[in-house]
């Protein structure tokens, strides 16, 4: 019994040395050898045969046999692995990866972003509202009737006679002052549509509506919080003015106008040779309008703003085509 062990250990471990460390010879021998009907088991077998006062003795050399023939083959697997790996392609880690397309955020987005930031440092908050929106809160609750001029000025989509797409983003004023009480200091940014459509209009836009309503809120305030946005917005060397001009729920009421950012006030094809380019419509809410929300205009006042998103771009930008917004030309959208 002895001699066969001996025998076998050696004549295994001569195969193993012999396998090349090849993966598919040495779990052939390990079969042979160690499966359950291999070369060990028979021996295995052949214990009960043993004489008593040998078995022990011969048990224990099977028992060291086996470990030593798993030790073996698992030294020998281990090696044929790592040859495998090693045979492999060598990695060459200075070649340049590469790179996962990206998205990014539309001009739009980033200049919405942007504009709110500026008001969020100012103590605006954010507030939002629906486009498809009530003919109440989109013109007769911002003091235009049904039969008010004013309504030529918007070529509105309508859904049905009480129902249009909203054609600005005041209704949101409107809304913000049904729900709360002053102070108030909102931005509402969104969609908005307009039966409009050619280089420097498109049916869906967007526009940023503001709102600061409070105690002695004044004029002064409108200019010097718009001054602010604008210089933060387009540079602090950007000269501006503010223009008379009429909007139904505002009194007194502005146009903004800055510099123009492409000749700097000289006189360009941007600007139309004035050297001024139009940016926002703002104003006192008008008294009209505080008395449609339950707020009496002897004891609060504030002003309003709005401007659209598009042209701030195309301003910051120096685009002088809106279509090219919505046409998704990976070529344009990459280069902000
Ligand atoms: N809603 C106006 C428009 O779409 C813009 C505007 C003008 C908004 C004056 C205001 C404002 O809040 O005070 O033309």
């Amino acid at each position: 019994m002895e001699n066969a062990v001996r025998k076998l250990l050696d004549a295994a471990g001569r195969e193993i040395a012999g396998s090349g460390d090849d993966l598919e010879a040495l779990s052939e021998l390990r079969v042979r050898y160690l499966g359950r009907k291999g070369e060990l088991a028979q021996l295995f077998k052949q214990l009960g045969g043993v004489a008593d006062a040998d078995r022990p003795k011969i048990g224990k050399l099977l028992n060291e046999a086996k470990i030593e023939l798993e030790g073996l083959l698992s030294a020998a697997q281990d090696r044929g692995k790592e040859k495998v790996l090693d045979r492999r392609e060598p990695f060459d880690v200075t070649v340049p990866g590469r790179r996962p397309q990206a998205g990014r955020l539309h001009p739009i987005t980033q200049i919405t972003r942007e504009i709110s930031k500026i008001f969020h440092q100012l103590g605006f908050e954010t507030v939002e509202g629906p486009e498809v929106e009530l003919d109440y809160y989109n013109f007769e609750a911002l003091n235009i009737p049904k039969d008010h001029p004013a309504r030529d000025m918007q070529d509105t989509f309508y859904i049905s006679d009480d129902v249009v797409l909203r054609t600005q983003t005041s209704p949101l004023q409107i809304r913000t002052m049904e729900k709360r009480r002053p102070p108030i200091r909102i931005i509402g940014p969104g969609r908005t549509y307009r039966c409009d459509s050619d280089v420097t209009h498109s049916p869906m836009f967007h526009q940023v509506e503001g709102l600061m309503v409070g105690e002695d809120i004044s004029f002064g305030d409108l200019k010097g919080i718009l001054t602010i946005f604008i210089h933060q917005m387009f540079g602090s060397d950007i000269g501006l003015r503010f223009r008379p001009s009429f909007f139904p729920f505002t009194e007194p009421s502005a146009e903004v106008d800055m510099q123009c950012v492409m000749c700097k006030g000289k006189g360009c094809r941007v600007c139309s040779q004035t050297g001024w380019l139009e940016i926002l419509g703002s104003g006192m809410v008008d008294p009209e309008v505080f008395k449609m929300v339950g707020y009496d205009p002897e004891e609060v006042t504030g002003f309003a703003f709005g401007m659209g998103i598009e042209r701030v771009a195309m301003l910051k930008y120096g685009i002088d085509d809106l279509r090219l917004f919505y046409e998704n030309d990976l070529r344009f959208l990459r280069q902000f």
